[in-house]
């Protein structure tokens, strides 16, 4: 091994095929890199593949062809946390993500530090029907921050929010993917173009395949609705 061997990518997909057993593939010959920390969108139509492509690389669905090369852990973030949160109290549901192996009193710290790094401070106990929805979405990251996560997958994690607490859990996972100290790479799906101007690169999915990364920006002009009047000439 030389000195300073390459970084390998957080992810990597090659030629990624896979079908649900009738008609075209969901998805063909897809293609993508996530370079490296950071924020990164996926934008597609409805049907596109994009939830499809998530439960793929989390190991939940088995491709049919090709590769997927991820490096860490991968940890799914569902657009309604009331499918991911299992347990009666916030500490429970973040006890039940943490790695094996560990005693009580890392399991506590572990468990106060990713509450903290959500906001959700001193909130162990807390029942999880008495958080808002943007509370909830952010209990979720926690519990993917507790499984020692390092690539985050986020399925329209904003859709059921309201404008606030959207912004909330926008700016906490941009957050953590800027961090000083072992920043997260997320892959982040969304119908909502606005947020795209606060990822690092965005891409467009079509009809099962993934376009090049480009800026949030450029995607986002090519996809807005052309102003009244200016449509046609
Ligand atoms: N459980 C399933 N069984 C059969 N077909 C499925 C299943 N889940 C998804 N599909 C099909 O796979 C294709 C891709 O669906 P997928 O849910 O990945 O799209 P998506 O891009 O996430 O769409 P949306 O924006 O609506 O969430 C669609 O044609 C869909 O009907
Ligand atoms: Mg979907």
């Amino acid at each position: 091994m030389t000195p300073e061997a390459a970084v390998e990518p957080p992810l990597r997909i090659e030629g990624l095929r896979f079908g649900w057993g009738q008609g075209r593939h969901a998805l063909q010959d897809c293609r993508l890199e996530i370079p490296g920390p950071g924020l990164w969108m996926l934008v597609g139509s409805n049907g596109s593949g994009k939830s499809t492509l998530l439960r793929l690389i989390t190991g939940l669905l088995t491709p049919t062809g090709g590769t997927i090369t991820c490096q860490g852990r991968p940890a799914l973030v569902f657009q309604n946390p009331d499918h991911q949160l299992l347990l009666p109290s916030c500490g429970s549901d973040l006890q039940l993500a943490l790695p094996e192996g560990l005693d009580v009193g890392e399991r506590g710290r572990r468990v106060a530090s990713a509450l903290a790094q959500v906001g959700l401070s001193g909130l162990q106990q807390r029942p999880i029907h008495t958080l808002s929805g943007g509370q909830k979405q952010r209990l979720a990251i926690a519990g993917a921050l507790a499984s020692d996560a390092t690539l985050l997958l986020l399925d329209e994690p904003t859709a059921l929010l309201d404008p606030e607490s959207q912004k909330e859990v926008l700016e906490l996972i941009h957050r953590l993917c800027h961090r000083s100290s072992s920043p997260l790479a997320a892959l982040w799906i969304t119908h909502r173009l606005e947020e795209l101007e606060r990822c690092d690169g965005a891409a467009r999915m079509e009809a099962g395949a993934i376009g090049p990364w480009q800026s949030g920006e450029s995607l986002r002009s090519s996809l807005a609705p052309l102003p009244v009047g200016g449509a046609e000439r």
